[in-house]
């Protein structure tokens, strides 16, 4: 059975305590050790979805710390993935990507993994859905040199919107904002559109904008179907999973996903 996992996420970490029967990623990986391991983990994820939306976002981000494989529209999600000998946060924080990130930045950590300026696009659709804290772009709209100005790229209407209602000050670390606002549940291709519009909140995203190569795949995907964007996210999806994955008898299979074994 080819797993699709239709906006869900796998959480292998609960696979943790069945053992792997070869060294490679595939589909279906636990067919014989624990043939409804992945519907299991698929139920479990269809059921909690819908009650907690931002979960889907908070599970998609994870996917860069290699503990979660994530589902999005729909992609298939080979199994057999093992778990780090190193716990380190701070080593974690530096291997994803910062909403402060400028083009170059992403660009190298992305090539470092593997990924191209396709991937960075389309990956980046994620931000679709979910939230951010002011902290993550106020810089944006109150210091963006350290001269005390706002970010010229961001749409000034938007920012004084966001500064209004938002992001009073600075220093604001709790308020919550959507990032693809008006259809913040809804893996749509508005964030794509906001883009294009100077509008979306971190200099990340706005970044996408400023090379015509990653600015075209923008402008080709906004016209484009959903079905279309759907499978674009699949493929780099799939391409992000296999990044760095340990496999075989490297790594641990750990007792719990947050910690390594003691
Ligand atoms: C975590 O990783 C950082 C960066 O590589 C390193 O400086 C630090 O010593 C590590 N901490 C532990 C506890 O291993
Ligand atoms: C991008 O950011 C990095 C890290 O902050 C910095 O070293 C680099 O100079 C910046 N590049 C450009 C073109 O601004
Ligand atoms: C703005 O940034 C500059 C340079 O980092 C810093 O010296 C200044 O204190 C910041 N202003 C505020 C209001 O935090
Ligand atoms: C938020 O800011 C307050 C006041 O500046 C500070 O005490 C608190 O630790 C900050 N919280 C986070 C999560 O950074």
């Amino acid at each position: 059975m080819t797993v699709l996992v239709h906006f869900g996420i796998i959480f292998v970490g609960v696979l943790g305590l069945l053992q792997p029967a070869t060294a490679d990623l595939k589909l279906n990986f636990y067919a014989k050790s624990c043939p409804k391991a992945e519907k299991i983990v698929l139920d479990y994820v269809s059921k909690h979805i819908p009650n907690a939306p931002s979960l889907a976002a908070a599970l998609l981000r994870m996917n860069f710390h290699d503990c979660f494989v994530s589902g999005g529209p729909f992609w298939r999600v080979p199994t057999g993935r093992r778990d780090g000998l190193i716990s380190n946060a701070s080593e974690a924080l530096a291997n994803i990507p910062a909403p402060t990130s400028n083009f170059s930045t992403l660009q190298t950590d992305f090539a470092n993994k593997g990924l191209d300026l396709k991937d960075l696009v389309v990956l980046s659709g994620a931000h679709t859905i979910g939230v951010s804290h002011c902290s993550s772009f106020s810089n944006r709209l109150y210091n963006f040199t350290g001269v005390g100005d706002q970010d010229r790229a961001l749409d000034s209407e938007y920012a004084t919107n966001l500064k209004a209602r938002k992001c009073k000050s600075l220093s604001d670390n709790t308020t919550i904002v959507e990032m693809d606002p008006g259809s913040v549940r809804t893996f749509d291709l508005s964030y794509y559109t906001l883009l294009l519009k100077r509008r979306p909140l971190f200099q990340s995203d706005a970044a996408l904008t400023t090379t015509s190569t990653t600015k075209t795949y923008i402008t080709q995907l906004v016209p484009g179907t959903l079905k279309n964007f759907y499978a674009e996210f699949a493929i780099s999806m799939e391409k992000m999973g296999r990044v760095g994955v340990k496999t075989g008898s490297s790594g641990e299979i750990r007792k719990h996903c947050a910690v390594v074994n003691s």
